[in-house]
């Protein structure tokens, strides 16, 4: 993170940086925008994509032990009745009674308004999730709710693994998708929004095994934090107080990411013990117990459940990138991306656009180069010092530039280009025939 920025004003550049360069713009911005909703620009999509195909490869196919599903947002009514989210989740509410705007009471110090200073009224419990109606029909039995998290499309799935591919304990199902929430108070740009994504695990363990495999999770979540470029001095646990936790998880450490506005929840990893199967066992009145063969022994697992908020990755990923420096003329502003999450890997440039055969041979490598590595963009837009400027803003780790030299006015460097690292500013000579092998080792 840039040391010598002020917290606030590190917020400030990120979100501009991130609207000006097509990472993430305000959602329905031309109607005057949508509290809590963001949408994700061409690089932010790149950008979200690597991050859940690393989380995928690393939480998911990786892993011998786990099932990946994608289940409807749109679910039975009756599965939010039993997963307890009908009854309990909710957010204490205050609202003022001279200018009627809302606040999370847990949010606020002291009774007085923030905004206008009028007295707040008595807190209530708000219900977060969105109601919505299925169907032509308009009774209580049509309704339901955009769902509040993943995790319960994993749990209503549960039998169907079973009975497809028999696992045996433990064995985990992940997933990543969108979630709702209808948040009393969005804000800091896309870490608390109404609209959002997870990437989520239960995995399911015999009882008396849960702490074990609770550990497993810490240990695989501290090497996620590390695989996505965080400094792992920014993450730091939180073991959350009884009292304090979600109704269905009888152990919850928080890993909190030091953001600018405070060290605030990045991930939450939980023990829900049996009580989301044994829920929709009751209300659905389909056994979900699982049957270990060897042993005999008939019992309901218990769940471990790594939970992951994709836009608090992003975030998180951003403000760790954001880096100024002196390099060159003027200040320098660069994502310091591992190549791994980066949207852009190369950018591949003709030194001059008004020379065919320089572009010719440009084209050339930008095509050889894309056909490995997919992230790979072309630019010949401005001079080759502009280039690199506009490259390090969107954090690009490598740029090659097709100059005289390569067509061969230099005979000894003929068929060789200027490879550029985006950290250190260097260039280095570089064959064009070991560019792709070189640059695959460099972006892994
Ligand atoms: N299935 C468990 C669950 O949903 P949670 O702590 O409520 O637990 C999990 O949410 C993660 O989802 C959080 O750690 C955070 O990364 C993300 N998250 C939750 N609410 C969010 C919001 N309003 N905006 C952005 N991310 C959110």
């Amino acid at each position: 993170m840039a040391k010598n920025t002020e917290k606030n004003e590190l917020m400030e550049k990120v979100i501009s940086l991130a609207k000006r360069r097509g990472f993430v713009y305000q959602g329905s911005e031309i109607y005057g925008g949508l509290a809590g909703t963001w949408d994700y620009g061409p690089l932010g999509v790149a950008l979200k994509n690597n991050v859940k195909n690393l989380w995928w490869k690393m939480f998911v196919e990786g892993r011998e032990d786990m099932y990946g599903v994608d289940a409807a947002i749109l679910m039975n009514g009756k599965v939010w009745e039993s997963s307890g989210h009908v009854a309990g989740f909710s957010d204490p509410l205050v609202e003022c009674v001279k200018c009627k705007r809302r606040f999370r009471a847990d949010h606020i110090e002291g009774d007085m308004c923030p905004e206008c200073g009028g007295k707040l009224g008595e807190s209530r419990q708000f219900n977060m999730m969105f109601k919505t109606q299925i169907g032509a029909m308009e009774d209580s039995s049509a309704t339901s709710y955009l769902r509040p998290e993943t995790a319960q499309g994993i749990f209503v799935n549960f039998k169907n693994i079973i009975d497809s591919f028999h696992p045996k304990l433990p064995f985990g199902i992940g997933q990543i998708g969108k979630a709702f929430r209808n948040e009393i108070t969005p804000r800091d740009f896309i870490f608390r929004v109404r609209e959002l994504e997870q990437m989520e695990v239960e995995y399911f363990v015999h009882p008396e095994e849960w702490e074990k495999y609770f550990e497993m999770w810490r240990e695989i979540m501290w090497k996620w934090i590390e695989a996505i470029g965080i400094d792992k001095k920014n993450v730091e646990e939180h073991e959350i107080a009884d009292g304090d936790r979600a109704h269905y998880s009888k152990r919850t450490i928080d890993f909190e990411f030091n953001y600018p506005f405070g060290k605030k929840e990045l991930y939450g990893l939980a023990y829900r013990t049996d009580f989301d199967l044994k829920s929709h066992m009751a209300g659905s009145g389909v056994s979900l117990e699982y049957l270990d063969e060897e042993k005999k022994e008939k019992f309901i697992p218990h769940v471990i459940e790594p939970s992951l908020g994709l836009d608090r990755t992003i975030l998180a990923i951003l403000l760790e990138a954001y880096s100024e420096d002196e390099l060159g003329e003027g200040t320098r502003v660069f994502l310091k991306f591992k190549p791994s999450v980066a949207p852009v890997k190369v950018a591949v440039f003709p030194l001059l656009k008004n020379k065919p055969e320089l572009v010719k041979k440009a084209r050339e490598v930008f095509e050889m180069i894309k056909k490995e590595i997919p992230q790979t963009m072309w630019d010949d837009n401005g001079n080759v010092g502009k280039r690199y400027r506009r490259q390090d803003e969107i954090g690009t780790p490598y740029c090659v530039t097709v100059d005289f030299d390569t067509l061969g006015e230099k005979a000894e460097l003929k068929d060789t280009v200027t490879l550029r690292n985006r950290d250190s500013g260097k260039q280095e000579r570089v064959e064009i025939g070991e560019l792709t092998k070189m640059l695959k080792s460099a972006i892994l």
